[in-house]
């Protein structure tokens, strides 16, 4: 797979929102370069959890305040997001399957996510967080 390379058209106009969908960003490209070991997906799962915690709250909590018509459609995929991550971890957990095949699949699922997620629907409220 290939690297990505962050581009100014991503932005959504907050720069704590840039910052941390950069910081995502980064994390599919160590995933994409490093050996997929089982310390390697430990590391991504950690970080993940941690973006989910600092990254979704401010983005919610941004929203929530400036009233976003959709906000309610935007935590769900938020929270679907969190369900994925709590699942992955079980079958990481589990030992199910091997740890090459995990890493591509936490990798495709994040990449779908940038391309689904932050250049669509975190896309579609940079007008309601932008105006002023
Ligand atoms: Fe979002």
């Amino acid at each position: 797979m290939e690297l990505i390379e962050w581009k100014d058209e991503y932005s959504v106009g907050v720069p704590l929102l840039d910052d941390q969908h950069k910081q995502l960003v980064s994390l599919i490209n160590q995933l994409t370069k490093a050996q997929s070991s089982g310390g390697m997906i430990n590391y991504v799962l950690d970080e993940l959890d941690h973006y989910v915690k600092e990254h979704f709250r401010a983005e919610e909590k941004l929203l929530k305040k400036a009233g976003y018509a959709d906000f309610k459609a935007h935590k769900d995929q938020h929270r679907a997001f969190e369900d994925w991550l709590r699942a992955v971890r079980q079958s990481f957990g589990i030992g199910g399957s091997s740890s090459h095949l995990l890493a591509d699949s936490i990798n495709a699922y994040l990449r779908n996510w940038l391309i689904n997620h932050i250049l669509k629907s975190d896309m579609a409220y940079k007008p309601t967080l932008n105006k002023q």
